[in-house]
């Protein structure tokens, strides 16, 4: 164990996801049994740059692990994007005697954890995005709970949606990942999965099947889209106007990002808070935990930016097969 570090901060930033207070109990309580003092860092960078720093022992994660959102509330911050910005909070983490952090937060979040560690702080970063969309992991922390949110929802739409033979178009979270809108399609078993990584702006195509499908007697015709393709209100109005179908839009939104997380997110972010408590005690910096190969593994923060992450290829033709 690396004698360097003695106390460690804690922060939550950018969006947040269902597990997060899953993932701080575990770096609070992982921390303090190595012997660590801990303290919890509100608002993110933000909350950094205003030293709302606080004390936290091994009560003041109690009874947080089943409930969603973050303890530490999350925030963003521009003025972390700048020099001054990040040599200032590299100055109040020493001034607070902090000799390493665990940023729990996506791509953007790492990209700041970087700055403080090039400034000599050391950082662990810890995936957490309901959007699945960072690279280096096969796993981020609240994707399973926002789809199972997400498919509940679209299957009770599915109810009015048949009982009215209408058309109905679900937008579901992810602004530049469709990772939530191909694993709901697949699982409500919608007739069209839009996401921003493919969807070509055909409308005419998929107009076409909601008239082919309707003569085949098909009742409803659900679409998930993705809200990096978005327009779901005026999509609807011209999918009426042209297939004489009643069609709704209905827009899932933050629903997605709250809730009790799943035992899948609860169990994932206590192993990846305890794997970066772990790292900082080895003296390691700059690195990312990940899940990969079934595995709880590390990255360097510069070489998981720089890894690109497409939808596998399979499972995307796999759920255009499904919806004859
Ligand atoms: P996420 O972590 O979910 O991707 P954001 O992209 O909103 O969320 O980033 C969260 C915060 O991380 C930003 O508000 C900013 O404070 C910080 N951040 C993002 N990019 C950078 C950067 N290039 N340099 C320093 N800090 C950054
Ligand atoms: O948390 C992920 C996400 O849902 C993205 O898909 C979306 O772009 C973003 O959050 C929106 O966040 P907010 O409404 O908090 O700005």
């Amino acid at each position: 164990m690396s004698d360097k570090i003695k106390t460690i901060g804690v922060l939550t930033s950018g969006g947040d996801a269902p597990g997060m207070n899953a993932a701080i109990r575990a770096v609070v309580r992982t921390a303090i049994a190595r012997g660590l003092k801990v303290k919890g860092i509100k608002r993110g960078y933000a909350g950094l740059l205003k030293e709302e720093i606080v004390d936290m022992d091994t009560r003041s994660v109690s009874d947080i692990i089943q409930r969603g959102g973050t303890i530490l509330y999350t925030a963003r911050c521009e003025e972390f994007r700048t020099a001054e910005g990040q040599e200032k909070g590299a100055e109040i983490c020493r001034k607070h005697g902090i000799d390493g952090i665990v940023v729990i937060g996506g791509d953007g979040s790492f990209n700041g954890a970087c700055k403080l560690a090039n400034l000599g702080i050391n950082t662990i970063g810890v995936p957490g995005t309901i959007d699945l969309d960072i690279a280096c992991t096969d796993y981020t922390i609240g994707f399973d709970t926002a789809i199972n949110t997400a498919m509940e929802a679209i299957d009770k739409i599915r109810d009015t949606s048949t009982s009215h033979e209408r058309c109905s178009i679900i937008e579901v979270m992810g602004r530049s990942a469709g990772y939530i809108a191909l694993w709901c399609g697949v699982a409500n078993g919608a007739e069209n999965i839009l996401l921003p990584e493919r969807y070509n702006g055909d409308e005419q195509e998929i107009i076409n099947q909601i008239i082919e499908n309707r003569k085949r007697g098909k009742t409803h015709h659900l679409i998930i889209n993705a809200e990096g393709v978005g327009h779901s209100g005026s999509m609807a109005k011209r999918i009426e106007v042209a297939t004489g179908i009643e069609t709704r839009a209905t827009i899932l939104g933050h629903m997605q990002r709250g809730g009790s997380p799943t035992c899948m997110d609860r169990y994932y972010a206590s192993m990846m808070g305890a794997r970066a408590v772990e790292l900082l005690c080895e003296g390691a910096s700059n690195r990312v935990v990940a899940y990969k190969g079934g595995d709880f593994v590390d990255y360097d923060i510069n070489e998981a930016l720089a890894m690109k992450k497409d939808l596998p290829p399979f499972q995307y033709e796999v759920s255009k097969l499904l919806v004859r």
